[in-house]
């Protein structure tokens, strides 16, 4: 048996892709682009290991998704594959048009051949229902395509309409529906996964959270947009994974799930929470981290709060994420604190001359 994983040089799909092979043999093809945000420096543990093979290719090339399934006759796809930053699909959307919408879609028609395929080479034998052919398309999407919640809101359950706000969030919201359509028109055995904000190991260094521990250690501003009291809701990223496996195991065909771990928290109190940590672990000669704290022009549109319903999960496939945030948030400071290197050929862009030596041009 093989999986592919899409995106899985990136910072949730790499962890993924850690994880599996961790505590599993099966295989993994792992098709990613290999943009700015993708980095084999983080697979560098598994270089030399059988089990993990990295293609450079994009998701949107139908001949080379297709020559990897009938190749490789993986059991299941688990797309995490996108551009994911908000900030940069307000100064550019075309790259999230294309890859979030396009490519999904040439994704999934390559992986519907492919799934044919299996159902005609009776992969769908001995009279069972199509529900046990093992195939499996694993979408891994956002809490964002729900919008924004006022303060005394619910939290987004799976019905909540979807509501996007960004180009960003649009995006991920129409590849959803893609995805929803392909199992409703052709049957295509799908299960959706939308998760809140992760955090934790090997977080590229725009987004909130590693930024302010990238920045605070160089005596940088640690620029807080707005009033700071934007509302999001915090999952370790190793939790995240579970769930992923988890749903891909036991998903009902077809059904969404969300992924949370009931951790609202406004942004300030996370920047708060870094510089208290940074303060303990690594204290500055005078003074708190948290005198760097600047506050900043807002995001444009930015969403006010986001929290997800994560109980469909936890009672139907009887998930629980394995960290609270208190865990979590100290082990990721403490992981970039160990980490330095990583951080350092992110931020020289030496990660990106190791991309062009070993893989660009380079397809299996
Ligand atoms: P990321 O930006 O760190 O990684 C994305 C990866 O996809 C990179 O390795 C990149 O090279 C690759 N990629 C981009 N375009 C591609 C293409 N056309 N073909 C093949 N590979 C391509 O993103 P992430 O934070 O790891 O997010 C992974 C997925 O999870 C995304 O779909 C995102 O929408 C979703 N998600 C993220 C979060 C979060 O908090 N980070 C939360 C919920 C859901
Ligand atoms: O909710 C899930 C989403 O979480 C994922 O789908 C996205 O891929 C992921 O990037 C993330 O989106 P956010 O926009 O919530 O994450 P980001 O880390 O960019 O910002 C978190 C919050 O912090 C948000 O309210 C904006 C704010 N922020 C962010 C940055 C980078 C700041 O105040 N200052 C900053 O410098």
């Amino acid at each position: 048996m093989t999986i592919l994983v899409t995106g899985g040089a990136g910072f949730i799909g790499a962890n993924f892709v850690l994880d599996w092979l961790a505590t599993s043999d099966e295989p993994i093809i792992n098709l990613d682009k290999l943009t700015y945000a993708g980095n084999p420096e983080t697979l560098a543990s598994l270089e030399g290991d059988a089990r993990h093979q990295l293609v450079q290719g994009d998701i949107g090339d139908s001949t080379l998704v297709s020559r990897l399934l009938a190749e490789h006759q993986p059991r299941a796809v688990v797309n995490f594959a996108a551009e994911s930053h908000v900030d940069r699909s307000i100064h550019g959307p075309g790259e999230f048009i294309e890859t979030n919408i396009v490519g999904t879609f040439r994704l999934l028609e390559a992986v519907r051949g492919y799934w044919r395929g299996l159902a005609d080479a009776g992969i769908r034998e001995q009279g069972r229902a199509p529900s046990h052919n093992p195939f499996r398309f694993l979408h891994v999407s956002t809490d964002e395509v729900y919008g924004s919640l006022a303060k005394d809101d619910p939290a987004f359950s799976e019905a909540h309409r979807y509501e996007p706000n960004s180009p960003y969030s649009a995006s991920k919201a129409a590849s959803d529906h893609l995805v929803r359509a392909w199992h409703h028109t052709y049957g295509l055995p799908v299960l959706t996964t939308n998760c809140s904000n992760n955090y934790g190991p090997y977080h590229f260094p725009e987004k909130l959270i590693p930024l302010m521990i990238v920045n605070a250690l160089a005596g940088k501003p640690l620029p807080v947009y707005g009033d700071g009291m934007q509302i999001r809701d915090w999952l370790y990223v190793k939790d995240h994974c579970s769930a992923i496996r988890r749903v891909l195991e036991a998903g009902r065909l077809g059904e969404v799930y969300n992924v949370g771990g009931w951790n609202e928290k406004p942004n300030i109190e996370i920047v708060q929470t870094i510089c208290q940590l940074l303060d303990e672990m690594r204290p500055k000669a005078s003074g708190s981290y948290a005198q760097q704290i600047t506050y900043v022009t807002d995001r444009p549109g930015h969403d006010r709060r986001y929290a997800i319903d994560a109980r469909k999960l936890e009672a139907e496939l009887g998930w629980k994420p394995a960290e609270t945030f208190e865990t979590g948030i100290r082990k990721t400071v403490e992981w970039y604190l160990a980490n330095p290197e990583w951080v350092q050929h992110v931020q020289s862009g030496a990660y990106r001359e190791w991309v062009n030596k070993n893989y660009t041009g380079r397809q299996t």
